[in-house]
C-alpha cells in the first residue's frame, strides 16, 4: 500500500498539473549505478535519468565524495556577494569547453531561470522584444519561457513579455515539409524564416532561440546544418542566436559535446542544466562577454552557483570527461538506435526511431500515421511491469523518450532493447486484437 498512499496524501497537497507517471505512480528510494528501487521493493533500469538530469548515474563516489568534502567546510551557502572558489573554477571550465570566445558564465538553479536569463540579456543588448522560436519547443515554466514555448500543452498562459513568432523546423515527423530530402527541407525552413521575419516582425528581432534537438517535444532531431543555415539569415539582420542546451549538452548526442556543433555554427549565448550537477540544482547561461556585461542594473541569483552545487558539477565535469562518456553515449546510441529501427521495421505502430547519442525517440502511431498516445502509455506501463522506466513526450504525448545515464553499459543497452522490443510486441498485439 506505501505507493497508493503516498499518491493520495500527493494529490491532496500538490498541484493537479503536477503530472506522475504510469498508472500506480512509484516513489524511487534507492539507486546505484543506472538502477533505481521502489519503495515497494522493485529495482528498474532507469532509461529516463531524472530528465536527463542524473547523467552520470547513481551512488557515483567522486561525485558524492565532492559534495560531501563541500558539506564538511561547515559552508553550504555564501551568496554571490563572495567569491566562490568552486563557482569560478566551473564558469573557467564551461567558458572554454562552450567554444564561444571570450565567453564568461552566470549560473542559475534551473534551465527555466537560464533561458529567462539569456532572453534578458538578448532583448536588453538588442532593444527590442523581438523574439523567434520553434514550433513545438519547450524551455521552461517562466513567463518568458512560457511566451515563447511552441506545444500548447505546457502553455500554461498566453500572457507574453515578449513579441514571438515560430518558425518551421524543429518537429521534422509532422511537418508540412516532411517528404523532403534534407537539403531541400533546410531550404524550406530557411524561407519560412524569411517570410515570418517579413511578415510577423518589425525587423528589430532580437534573438531566435533553439534545442539542437527538441527534449520535451518527442526528441525530434532537425538534419545537419540547419540552424546554421537559419544563422546565416539572422546575421543579415544582426539578430542574436542562443541555443538551449538544457538536454543536449554535455556530450548526451554522443557526436558532439554541444548539440548545436552538428550545425556548424557557433552561438551567440547557450544555456545549460539538468546533466550539469547529476541531480544538483544548477544551471546556466555562457555568453559573449560583450552580451553578458550589457545589463545596467544589479542582476542575482541567491543560490545560483553555490558552493555545494557548484562542487557537484564540477566533479561531474570531471568524471564524465575523464571517461570519455560522449564516446560511450555514441556507441550505445548506435547500438539502440539501431535495434529500435529493426524492431520498427516489424511493427507498423512504430512510426519514426530518432535521435542522436542517448537521446532516442520513438514515436507511436494509430494507422493513417495519427499520433498514439495510447500506444505510447501502454509501452512504458508494460516495460516498467518488465523492470525498465522509460519517458514520454511529444506535441501528441505519442513518442518515448529514451534517455539513460551517460555510464550505460553495453549489457544494459541489450536489457533495454531487449524489453522494449517485447513490449512494443505485446502492446502492438494488444491495440490491433
Ligand atoms: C530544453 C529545455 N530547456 C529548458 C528547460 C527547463 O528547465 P527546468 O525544468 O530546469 O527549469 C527544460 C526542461 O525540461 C528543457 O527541456
Amino acid at each position: 500500500m506505501t505507493h497508493a498512499e503516498l499518491l493520495a496524501r500527493h494529490r491532496a497537497v500538490l498541484p493537479n498539473w503536477l503530472a506522475l507517471y504510469y498508472d500506480e505512480p512509484i516513489e524511487i528510494v534507492r539507486a546505484d549505478g543506472r538502477r533505481v528501487t521502489d519503495a515497494e521493493g522493485r529495482t528498474y533500469l532507469d532509461f529516463f535519468a531524472g530528465i536527463l538530469t542524473n547523467a552520470i548515474g547513481y551512488d557515483i563516489k567522486e561525485i558524492s565524495d565532492a559534495i560531501r568534502a563541500q558539506l564538511d567546510t561547515g559552508v553550504l551557502h555564501t551568496s554571490t556577494l563572495y567569491l566562490i572558489r568552486q563557482q569560478i573554477e566551473l564558469a573557467e571550465k564551461i567558458a572554454e569547453l562552450s567554444g564561444i570566445p571570450n565567453a564568461k558564465v552566470f549560473f542559475t538553479n534551473s534551465g527555466t531561470e537560464a533561458n529567462e536569463t539569456a532572453l534578458m540579456l538578448a532583448t536588453q543588448y538588442r532593444r527590442s522584444n523581438q523574439v523567434l522560436a520553434l514550433r513545438n519547443s519547450y524551455h521552461g515554466r517562466g513567463f518568458g519561457t512560457v511566451a515563447i514555448t511552441g506545444n500548447r500543452g505546457w502553455s500554461a498562459t498566453s500572457l507574453r513579455p515578449f513579441n514571438v513568432s515560430h518558425v518551421h523546423g524543429g518537429y521534422r515527423y509532422r511537418d508540412p515539409f516532411r517528404h523532403l530530402s534534407d537539403a531541400d527541407y533546410i531550404a524550406a525552413c530557411v524561407a519560412d524564416l524569411r517570410d515570418v521575419i517579413q511578415t510577423t516582425t518589425a525587423g528589430d528581432i532580437a534573438c531566435m532561440i533553439a534545442e539542437p534537438i527538441q527534449g520535451v517535444g518527442g526528441f525530434s532531431v532537425p538534419p545537419d546544418g540547419l540552424f546554421g543555415a537559419f544563422k546565416e539569415v539572422l546575421d543579415e539582420h544582426g539578430v542574436l542566436f542562443i541555443s538551449d542546451e538544457v538536454q543536449t549538452g554535455w556530450g548526451r548526442t554522443g557526436e558532439h559535446f554541444w548539440g548545436i556543433q552538428a550545425h556548424g555554427v557557433t552561438p551567440d549565448a547557450m544555456t545549460f542544466a539538468k546533466g550539469l550537477g547529476n541531480g544538483l540544482a544548477i544551471g546556466g547561461v555562457v555568453a559573449r562577454a560583450e552580451l553578458m556585461d550589457c545589463l545596467t542594473a544589479n542582476s542575482i541569483s541567491t543560490f545560483g552557483g553555490n558552493p555545494m552545487s557548484t562542487a557537484g558539477a564540477n566533479a561531474t565535469l570531471k568524471y564524465l570527461l575523464d571517461n570519455d562518456l560522449q564516446d560511450n553515449a555514441a556507441k550505445l546510441g548506435d547500438r539502440i538506435i539501431g535495434g529500435l529501427r529493426d524492431v520498427a521495421d516489424g511493427h507498423a505502430m512504430v512510426g519514426d526511431v530518432r535521435g542522436k547519442g542517448l537521446m532516442i525517440g520513438v514515436e507511436l502511431v494509430a494507422p493513417g500515421d495519427e499520433p498514439s498516445p495510447a500506444a505510447a502509455a501502454r509501452v512504458a506501463e508494460a516495460a516498467k511491469e518488465r523492470g525498465l522506466l522509460v519517458g514520454k513526450g511529444g506535441l501528441y504525448g505519442n513518442v518515448l523518450r529514451l534517455a539513460p545515464p551517460m555510464t550505460l553499459t553495453e549489457d544494459e543497452a541489450e536489457e533495454a532493447l531487449g524489453i522494449l522490443t517485447e513490449s512494443i510486441a505485446v502492446v502492438d498485439e494488444e491495440l490491433t486484437r
